[in-house]
């Protein structure tokens, strides 16, 4: 008979009164927390391989743990486990079912060790590794937008600014601006890594252990790359969590800002991309609707990732250092806002292989606008040595001259132009065609079509 008796807390000799049936209820986290379970175990079997090596627990115990250990991963993975309520976390509810395996040696397993150390060592563990699978993901849908830039080297659209027409762009260019979007979104998920790195275990409830462990040994063990330095600091950290939810926020942001995009485009006022039908759903009344149900979704979800975001900010704010139950709903927020995010990058992969660019529309209303107002007075400053704010003016009279007669740039003649100015010629004329405009563009970043194939031959190269 082992005196932890299975239906008793572990706290039962001090803490004499059951726990109140409502706080068991409202104050486990089991149905969160047991998403750690492979951490947990991972930490624990290491942990007792360090107690053995330190020689603070016999070869014998320490194999009995391992085996139970092991057993009870294999039981929550073939959903033979019980989850239990009482046991109030993933951390108790292991521990109780090793003491149903093994018998009482089981109580050597938490020596030198506090949940409050465990459960952040879990955490940063699965934090690291779901840091490197949303990376992964990122990395899908760059390679879908490359493919789509790919085939749009060539495609000129109108740039917007304030969503207006401002100057023709090649498609592809707008596609590689995505990348370096998410270029940088992989960037702040890796610049939590270094926290991540540092181990929690062995600094126990807050001040350290008498016992002699070795930390380096469990940080070479689990992956990390240095211990945390100061037991204090390690338990009340919750840093990770929040650089973790904030690279969530941005990339969510990020989603949001395209998805609006390609929404407006798909719009029937604009109608610049086609989404297929595996991307649209259809209205319950209006039978001819085809909509972008999706790309809402997307513009949507980053709504709940910022509140994550905000909660964890406002659960720490003003929390004394060391451990307090205000912790335990970090794991929620996270593992909410993974999972959102989980979902949104991979339905923006599907939405980015099923949608296609509407080029004649595209090259259409990149000539509405007057968008090569730019490139006149480029061009007058160049070969007809003017001051750029002087070739502003003498362009701005030309547009005024067009939309008056309600022409485009390109519908001017010759004869039109010089009564504005005089010194123009035929070679003026070349400036109105969009391909030669964006071929114009081939400063560092500009939009030009080789500049482009530049850009997409580095991205792959970086890759
Ligand atoms: N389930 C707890 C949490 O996630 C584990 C730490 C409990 N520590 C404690 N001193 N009650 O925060």
């Amino acid at each position: 008979m082992t005196k932890n008796k299975n239906n008793q807390a572990i706290w039962n000799t001090r803490v004499k009164k059951k726990t109140s049936n409502l706080f068991q209820k409202i104050g486990n986290s089991i149905d969160v927390d047991k998403r750690l379970y492979k951490e947990d175990i991972m930490g624990s079997i290491v942990h007792v391989e360090m107690l053995f090596k330190q020689k603070i627990i016999s070869f014998k115990i320490k194999n009995k743990i391992i085996y139970g250990l092991k057993k009870i991963e294999k039981e929550i993975a073939n959903k033979k486990f019980e989850f239990n309520k009482k046991y109030e976390d993933i951390h108790m509810n292991i521990e109780k079912r090793l003491f149903q395996i093994i018998g009482e040696e089981a109580g050597y397993i938490h020596t030198a060790r506090s949940r409050n150390d465990q459960v952040i060592t879990d955490f940063k563990i699965w934090t690291r590794s779901s840091s490197k699978e949303i990376n992964n993901l990122i990395d899908k849908v760059m390679t879908s937008i490359i493919n789509l830039a790919e085939k749009n080297i060539e495609t000129i659209m109108p740039g917007f600014t304030h969503l207006k027409n401002a100057q023709a762009i090649s498609f592809a260019h707008y596609l590689m601006a995505y990348i370096e979007i998410f270029k940088r979104d992989k960037k702040r998920f890796n610049n939590n890594l270094d926290n991540l790195n540092e181990n929690p275990l062995g600094v126990a409830a807050l001040s350290g252990t008498s016992f002699n462990i070795d930390r380096n040994y469990t940080t070479k063990k689990l992956g990390f790359k240095r211990p945390t330095n100061n037991s204090i600091d390690t338990v009340s950290d919750r840093d990770f969590v929040l650089d973790f939810l904030y690279a969530t926020a941005v990339c969510s942001m990020h989603i949001s800002r395209i998805a609006e995009e390609l929404i407006i485009w798909n719009s029937d006022g604009f109608n610049l991309i086609h989404l297929s039908d595996k991307i649209v759903t259809g209205s319950s009344i209006m039978p001819q609707k085809k909509n972008p149900d999706l790309l809402e979704y997307l513009r949507g979800k980053s709504g709940s990732i910022y509140g994550n975001l905000f909660s964890m900010l406002t659960i720490l704010k003003g929390l004394p250092l060391s451990y307090f139950k205000d912790l335990q709903d970090d794991k929620e927020i996270v593992f909410k806002s993974k999972d959102i995010l989980t979902d949104c990058l991979q339905i923006l992969n599907e939405v980015l292989k099923n949608i296609n660019a509407n080029k004649k529309r595209m090259l259409e209303l990149a000539n509405l606008g007057f968008t090569t107002a730019t490139d006149l007075a480029d061009y007058l400053v160049i070969n007809h040595s003017m001051s750029f704010r002087k070739a502003y003016q003498k362009t701005a009279e030309i547009v005024n001259f067009a939309e008056k007669k309600n022409k485009n740039l390109n519908e001017l003649t010759l004869e039109e132009l010089i009564k504005i100015e005089p010194n123009l010629t035929n070679d003026v004329l070349k400036v109105f065609n969009l391909k030669n405009s964006v071929n114009s563009k081939k400063s560092y970043g500009g939009t030009s079509f080789d500049n482009i194939k530049r850009m997409i031959i580095k991205y792959k190269k970086e890759k």
